[in-house]
């Protein structure tokens, strides 16, 4: 059948009606892809011990990549967006904004030039990876580069909504987050089940809200019989919801998580707390080793920031983590499927950010272009 996008395929679990007009890229229906490089690797030993003396291997421990950067603008935001700018439209606006550090702007310009909306983003300036720049640019965004971090953005564009008649689309609109929850059907449409655990970046926290409402819902109309806990990680130097407070200069490589204060930090916790979750950190030294391990080992190319996620797996798989939560049979589940499931976000695409990784590896070697020449360098 042919895939329609996200509000088409979920219309009865969000809040559209007949005349609402759908601007859609067919957004959504990613890939859940099984992980079992990564699996191997880690049951192997090598990362940690605590899953062999719990009978955690690889057959039995399985990790899915929710690939989002396969998205038409690349990431995850196209599926709050199409709902934001659709309801931006019916709701007679001329023009949207917002903040970002990137992915949201890129979103925002491209349905933004769908619908015939004018559409402003403000970035932080020197902080957007290049690949989301190029995108809100060539989509006719009037893109304003704020001398600022990504927070005193977000405040001025609170501010400019509150003032003017201009739709604000980051995920404090309750739309991008109805959105964005159609993300957790899909894994458990795949999988006929919710995982055991879902491991996702947290930035400005509107990702995992609405996950855990998917889940929620999904779980109410009888969809599903168990709930994943919720794992968030945050960049180790923007990181306010494990430190407890607000972080005034966010420092990450990964740019797109670099918040210091963010909007929906009450419901990330509530996910967190309701779900048996954790909200954690991870360097950036973890978070690069994860960036190269995923396209290296699994050939998934994404960007910085959500490889955090697979950072944040490493973290808990050494921590004995799942192993523990194996032992605990979270609600029967693990039992009657005779596995563990934990499903990664890869929240947006690696060419998001190319700056990234070519700075994260070794130049390619430069030789004259004779067979002699090649051949000494391959060395096979
Ligand atoms: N991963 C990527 C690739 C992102 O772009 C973002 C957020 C997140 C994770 C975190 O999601 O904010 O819902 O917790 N990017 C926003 C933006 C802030 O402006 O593009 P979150």
């Amino acid at each position: 059948m042919r895939w329609k996008g996200v509000i088409e395929n979920y219309w009865k679990y969000l809040p559209v009606n007949k005349k609402t007009p759908v601007v859609t890229l067919l957004e959504g229906n990613t890939p859940l892809i099984e992980a079992k490089n990564i699996s191997k690797y880690l049951c192997s030993g090598r990362v940690y011990s605590a899953n062999r003396s719990s009978n955690l291997d690889h057959h039995n421990f399985k990790i899915y990549l929710k690939y989002e950067g396969l998205n038409p603008t690349g990431s995850f935001k196209d599926r709050g967006m199409t709902l934001a700018i659709s309801k931006a439209k019916e709701e007679g606006f001329k023009a949207v904004i917002c903040a970002s550090t990137g992915n949201t702007s890129a979103s925002a310009a491209a349905y933004a030039a769908r619908a015939g909306l004018k559409c402003i983003v403000l970035i932080p300036k020197g902080s957007t990876a290049l690949g989301k720049l190029s995108q809100a640019l060539i989509h006719g965004a009037q893109v304003i580069a704020v001398n600022g971090n990504f927070d005193q953005a977000l405040e001025v564009v609170r501010e400019i909504t509150e003032k003017y008649p201009v739709a604000l689309v980051n995920s404090i609109n309750p739309y991008r987050i109805e959105g964005q929850k159609t993300a957790s059907f899909e894994i458990c449409d795949v999988l006929g089940r919710a995982p055991d655990f879902q491991v996702m970046p947290v930035g400005n926290a509107g990702n995992i809200t609405a996950y855990w409402k998917g889940y929620k819902e999904y779980k109410k109309v009888g969809k599903i019989k168990n709930l994943p806990g919720m794992c968030g990680f945050q960049a180790s130097g923007a990181a306010p919801i494990v430190k407890g407070h607000p972080i005034k200069n966010p420092r990450t490589v990964a740019t797109a998580i670099k918040i210091g204060n963010p909007a929906s930090w009450k419901f990330a916790k509530q996910a967190r707390d309701e779900s048996g979750g954790l909200i954690d950190t991870v360097t950036d030294a973890e978070i690069i080793r994860a960036y190269k391990l995923l396209a290296t080992l699994e050939g998934v190319f994404a960007e910085p920031a959500s490889a955090a996620s697979i950072a944040g797996l490493i973290k808990l798989c050494k921590k004995g983590y799942f192993a523990i939560a194996r032992h605990d049979d979270r609600e029967g589940c693990i039992k009657s499927s005779n596995c563990l499931i934990v499903v990664c976000i890869l929240t947006g695409h690696g060419l998001k950010d190319p700056d990234r990784a070519i700075a994260s590896v070794k130049a390619p070697i430069v030789v004259e272009p004779e067979i002699d020449k090649v051949m000494k360098v391959i060395k096979i």
